[in-house]
């Protein structure tokens, strides 16, 4: 809970829309009335263009005394090729993400009136430090007509096992507690033989949560046509990044997903942020949708022991998505205020 000045909540705005939805999502959280004591950072790819710095230690390690981290957008615009590729993925949003050891990537999707998934509630536990994202493999004889390039999906004991008894977890929860595991194990069939080995161990001790699988070609499918289907979607890293942005369209828009980028065992700050991206092509004209931002700040009071902020803020959220949205990000904001 917060001390007398309030959480201490490290903000990195970020770029194009971010510093927007990140500033709704805080004024929202103060209007619940949850004191916050916020310190910037100036993180993201404007930074990097203006001075070439990207994250370092000692700033990784400044983040790490904060209760949380609310992060809005991170990327340049697109079409600018002034940074390559992965510089910013891997120097920074990565280096968070593994850095604090935010081995959970918690998706939720709540479907939009309207929208295909309308009325289904569903979310996707992302395993978020392993799989093809951690980095293994690299490049030989690069540039020569013998080139070889690797990249290998790393699938540990540990960190699969940490994300499926989370995943548990959260189905528990639920009205009706289903979990359905989503790989390629008739493809993957080392990583896919420990993920499926892990969910039957440690489903074990969850008789109460019905157990499903799911090729992730055949879940796209069932995303689309019967996404009522899902209650818990636990997942590797790749395919839960793939399956997120599937999830948000069905669910109305990726302006309405949320994410919270989780360290469950609280040895560190968890990381809030829309699963959007930073929209510079509408930056300053006040039509950022502030609601992914607001929610991921609504998982976030979840997560700081906030419960009831949490539920008035997600309500409010929950009640506005199933409007047509109209307004600008400003008066989104003072609409969601006034449900709290
Ligand atoms: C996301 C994003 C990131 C990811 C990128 C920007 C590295 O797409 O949060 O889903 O792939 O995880
Ligand atoms: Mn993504």
């Amino acid at each position: 809970m917060e001390d007398r000045q309030g959480h201490r909540i490290a903000v990195i705005g970020g770029d194009g829309i971010g510093p927007e939805v990140t500033d709704a999502a805080l004024a929202v959280v103060r209007a619940a009335g949850v004191h916050l004591a916020t310190e910037a950072f100036d993180l993201g790819a404007a930074r990097y263009l203006r001075d070439g710095f990207v994250l370092d230690d000692a700033t990784l390690d400044a983040l790490r005394g904060f209760d949380a981290i609310v992060l809005g957008a991170i990327g340049p615009a697109i079409g600018d090729t002034r940074i390559p590729g992965g510089v910013l993925e891997r120097g920074l949003l990565l280096r968070l993400r593994f850095g604090l050891d935010l081995y959970i990537n918690y998706r939720p999707f709540h479907g939009t009136a309207g929208s295909l998934a309308a009325g289904c509630d569903f979310a996707i536990v992302r395993e978020n430090t392993e799989g093809p994202y951690a980095g293994e493999g690299g490049i030989l004889r690069r540039g020569t007509s013998q080139e070889v390039a690797t990249q290998g999906s790393v699938n540990t004991r540990f960190g699969v096992e940490r994300c499926v008894r989370y995943a548990f977890e959260r189905a528990r929860q639920l009205a009706r507690p289903r979990l359905t595991l989503v790989h390629k194990t008739n493809v993957l069939t080392f990583a896919g033989d420990l993920w499926s080995r892990v969910v039957a161990e440690v489903g074990a001790a969850y008789p109460d949560v019905a157990v499903d699988y799911n090729h992730v070609d055949a879940a796209c499918i069932y995303l689309v046509e019967d996404p009522a289907r899902y209650g818990i979607i636990v997942t590797d890293n790749l395919f839960g990044d793939i399956l997120s942005d599937l999830a948000g369209a069905v669910a109305g828009g990726i302006g309405f997903a949320a994410s919270a980028n989780l360290n469950p065992e609280r040895t560190g700050p968890s990381m809030f942020e829309p699963v959007h991206g930073a929209a510079h092509d509408i930056v300053g004209t006040g039509r950022a949708n502030p609601l992914a931002a607001v929610a991921s700040a609504g998982l976030m009071l979840e997560h700081l022991g906030e419960a009831d902020a949490a539920r008035r803020v997600l309500a409010a959220v929950a009640d506005l998505q199933d409007r047509v949205l109209h307004g600008s990000t400003e008066q989104i904001t003072q609409q969601l205020i006034a449900r709290l």
